[in-house]
């Protein structure tokens, strides 16, 4: 299952953002990948571990953490630090692959996570360059996602996906994986469903209608059966 979020990122933290990638060193993106995405992968990153990548961090990880949807949705225990990637020129793609299901946290004493989300909050405009879609192998087919500037994709770990050759421009976006409470992709799905239909019921019925507060009992019992905190 695919899930847009839109406007993660407000217009002044994409343009924090964007300054601060403008100035930042790149490097190759294979350094932080298996062997077998390594032959796959073809863009640049910002190094692990560099100034401008903490900085980086931190502006993402507050819209992340502020966000209602991107919580509803991913259900997040931990998320890994984001990093940061672009595709121009010719360091424009990256092959079908499949993302390594563990991770070490970078910077933690061996601390692992495990990859249930991944996330892609895209940080140019679509009309900035061509191609560089994500595509993502979907139980429904190929899903081709570009989207706006500040707006993120989730997609399950499980899934085999590529990014599409840049042709013109470039294309700037922040990555990273999220382990979530609820393993899984299917749980998660119907968590997500039945708290956007809750959504709309506490502001059509409000928030005291007893149909209301039992179904919102039935979702926090659903999470309390499924969840690993
Ligand atoms: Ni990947």
């Amino acid at each position: 299952m695919l899930i847009q979020v839109g406007q993660v990122l407000s217009a002044e933290e994409l343009a924090r953002l964007r300054k601060i990638l403008a100035a930042a060193p790149w490097a190759d993106g294979r350094s932080t990948t298996g062997a077998q995405s390594a032959q796959a992968k073809n863009n640049e990153q910002v190094p692990l571990g560099s100034a401008e990548t903490r900085l980086l961090q931190q502006i993402v990880m507050t819209a992340l953490n502020r966000s209602p949807v991107f919580f509803s949705a991913a259900l997040p225990k931990r998320v890994l630090p984001p990093m940061f990637n672009r595709y121009a020129g010719l360091t424009n793609a990256f092959g079908n692959h499949i993302d390594n299901a563990v991770r070490f946290i970078p910077g933690s004493q061996g601390e692992r996570l495990r990859s249930d989300i991944s996330g892609t909050l895209f940080l140019a405009e679509p009309d900035e360059y061509d191609g560089g879609e994500l595509v993502v192998e979907d139980t429904y087919g190929a899903q081709r996602v570009k989207l706006a500037a500040g707006d993120l994709v989730l997609y399950p770990g499980t899934s085999v996906h590529r990014v599409e050759p840049v042709t013109r421009g470039t294309r700037l976006a922040s990555f990273f994986w999220v382990e979530s409470m609820v393993r899984s992709d299917e749980q998660r799905r119907l968590l997500y469903d039945m708290d956007l239909h809750l959504t709309h019921l506490r502001e059509t019925v409000g928030e005291t209608d007893a149909a209301v507060v039992g179904l919102t009992g039935t979702y926090h019992n659903l999470l309390r059966l499924w969840a690993d905190v």
